[in-house]
């Protein structure tokens, strides 16, 4: 495996290029399902299809036929093994689109490998096959691809041509794997049936399966919309160098990581807030007056202020967050174990801090169920954690569910200088000094116990004028009649005393949602059933609550109230002030909403009346045991 710092995670982007990874093992056909979309796309030149040809007669497992197989796995050793064990990475172009896909192992101790695959593709091919359904690979290869950011999923049901081309059996695969797969965030998951040995809608739709009307899933890949998911995100530019070939020129070159950005524009330097304008965007090919993810550009500035390598260029809104400790999925990717408060080297895109350490493995993850078990103190080869980072320099950047460009980290033995971890940050975290905890005699369980109930936090999101409040009064008026001890916090209420003092900010509405965060967890410890209701638009904040408790006691209820429905209500009237002008930053119109990825609850709220949509989320307490309706 590439374990070079540019080979890990979020590095390798080319702007129009669709990257991608397949997973499966060879038993699923992946090999062969590579092959054959080089071979059929006419991607393979006539006199390796020769060679190709002479090795199927002597390694291959599909007698008279071309292995497509053996075009991929082109080590020696591998084909003696029959098994795939590094990345190859192959290049193919079709009149519609230019590709990078990886071929990654699929065997568990390859997981790292997987995962370096993974964090550089922007979609999964996730073989299954027909014959077997989903098996225990196929979960941990999704848990993977979830964890390291992939939000598309081709789901290619393979050899179903060894099933009769039966409709019932790919229904039903498809159907087990959106259940299964409804709680990993996969924004798309487009189901095939094909055959990757006889060419089944691969590259056309196939006339053995007329029951099929979708796309081939060469036409789902030069067509799926990739690019827009970096340009729409914030201006991001890891400064990679400072080119200062003589006193009159100062530019700062690198790849734009998300964004875009003009001439003219203002920018920031993330460290030290420090601004300036743009004043030229540089390229080998001239001058652009604007540019975009993706983009290889040397940045000047209007005015010389500090920038050096490692810095990250932002736009003065919406800026990347500064830390010394932050949250973290790490996988560890070295024989030798990780040690817990060891220092080791840390590279966040272009910023290279010497020294840092874990201070904390929360907990560690089962990679074939993707369930947290509880404690841990080391992670070993291939293991998942989740872990707290400090590092003894303030570092830039993203959450990485929201950037994996600005939000992944590699972790490098500071002696032997191999990369032994790779991370994806997920909040950050505050320096507490010397302050301890103090241990209490009566806790969480004694005061639930005597309350009888299981104490959670029920947390409301939602567009203002979504319905939030008065579906949040309807269950506390529910839960209080079943004898249960509540408490409702509510955003406007909290505003007039403990959060008088913050606005509609990015940073207030963040600082805003912690504390209630931190009230609603003093509430839950003392046993209540605390119930929220918060615009809440960030999903990083709502993530840090939900992490702040127990796995089973957060339970996040999404009021999905579209915005020209909740501005056609405005019961307050804000809606009609914001687009006047008169209010700022107000959600939905001048400000973003981050809808749950998998909220525990999704309730559409359009002609449903508030009393059913309670009686939904007191059903949803009830399917989770915290309540009882009996
Ligand atoms: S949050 O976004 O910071 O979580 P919170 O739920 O506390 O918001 O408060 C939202 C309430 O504040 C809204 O229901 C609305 O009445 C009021 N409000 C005033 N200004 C704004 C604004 N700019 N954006 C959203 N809500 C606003």
């Amino acid at each position: 495996m590439d374990t070079d710092a540019a080979g890990c995670l979020g590095e390798a982007v080319s702007k129009d290029q669709l990257r991608f990874i397949t997973c499966g093992s060879v038993d699923e056909g992946k090999s062969t399902l590579i092959g054959r979309l080089l071979h059929d796309s006419k991607m393979i030149y006539e006199d390796q299809l020769r060679a190709l040809a002479r090795d199927s007669a002597k390694h291959g497992t599909t007698g008279e036929d071309i292995d497509f197989a053996l075009l991929v796995d082109g080590l020696e050793a591998e084909r003696e093994q029959r098994i795939t064990i590094d990345v190859a990475y192959r290049f193919f172009t079709t009149p519609r689109r230019s590709f990078m896909v990886g071929d990654t192992p699929g065997h568990e101790q390859y997981t790292r490998n997987m995962a370096t695959g993974a964090s550089n593709a922007q979609l999964a091919i996730i073989l299954i096959d027909a014959r077997k359904g989903i098996l225990v690979q196929t979960k941990r290869h999704s848990f993977i691809c979830s964890l390291l950011g992939i939000r598309h999923v081709l789901l290619a049901v393979n050899k179903i041509d060894l099933v009769d081309y039966r409709k019932d059996v790919f229904d039903g695969i498809v159907r087990d794997y959106v259940a299964f797969a409804s709680a990993l965030g996969f924004k798309s998951i487009v189901p095939f049936p094909i055959s990757a040995r006889y060419g089944d809608n691969i590259i056309y739709r196939s006339g053995n399966t007329d029951w099929y009307h979708g796309q081939s899933l060469l036409d789902c890949l030069e067509t799926i919309d990739i690019q827009s998911e970096t340009t729409d995100l914030p201006f991001r530019f890891p400064v990679q160098w400072v080119n200062r070939p003589n006193l009159d020129f100062r530019g700062y070159a690198g790849t734009i990581a998300s964004g875009s950005i003009a001439v003219g524009d203002e920018i920031i330097v993330a460290a030290s807030g420090r601004s300036s304008r743009v004043k030229r965007i540089v390229t080998y090919d001239g001058d652009l007056a604007a540019a975009e993810a993706g983009d290889a550009v040397t940045i000047m500035l209007e005015n010389e202020i500090d920038v050096s390598r490692g810095d990250v260029l932002a736009g003065p809104t919406q800026r990347p967050t500064v830390a010394d400790q932050f949250a973290a999925h790490l996988i560890w990717m070295d024989e030798e174990p990780m040690v817990l408060g060891r220092s080791y080297a840390f590279r966040i895109g272009t910023q290279s801090i010497a020294s840092g350490n874990v201070t904390r493995i929360k907990y560690k993850i089962d990679v074939n169920t993707g369930e947290p078990p509880l404690a841990a103190t080391t992670l070993g080869l291939n293991e998942f954690g989740f872990c707290h980072v400090a590092t003894t320099l303030p570092v830039s950047f993203d959450p990485y569910h929201v950037n994996r460009r600005t939000g992944s980290f590699i972790v490098i033995d500071r002696y032997t200088n191999r990369t032994v971890g790779a991370g994806m940050i997920d909040f950050p975290l505050r320096r507490a000094s010397n302050v301890a905890w103090q241990p209490l005699t009566i806790g969480k369980q004694e005061r639930a116990g005597l309350k009888q109930q299981k104490p959670c936090i029920i947390w409301f999101t939602g567009l203002s004028g979504a319905g939030k409040s008065t579906i949040a009064n309807i269950v506390d008026q529910k839960l209080f009649a079943m004898s249960h001890h509540t408490m409702l916090l509510d955003g406007d209420n909290l505003r007039h005393g403990l959060n008088g003092d913050l606005g509609f900010t990015d940073a207030d509405r963040i600082e805003n949602i912690r504390r209630a965060g931190e009230v609603a967890k003093l509430m839950l410890d003392s046993g209540l059933m605390v119930i929220c209701s918060f615009i809440s638009p960030y999903m990083t904040e709502r993530d840090l609550v939900r992490k702040l408790v127990g796995k089973r006691e957060f339970v996040e209820v999404f009021v999905d109230t579209p915005i020209d429905e909740c501005v056609r209500r405005d019961p307050k009237g804000l809606y009609s002030r914001a687009k006047s002008g008169k209010i700022e930053n107000f959600t939905g119109i001048d400000a973003p909403f981050e809808a749950p990825r998998a909220p525990e609850v999704h309730l559409k709220t359009l002609g449903q009346p508030p009393e059913q949509l309670a009686d939904q989320v007191l059903d949803a307490l009830a399917a989770r045991e915290i309540i009882s309706l009996t």
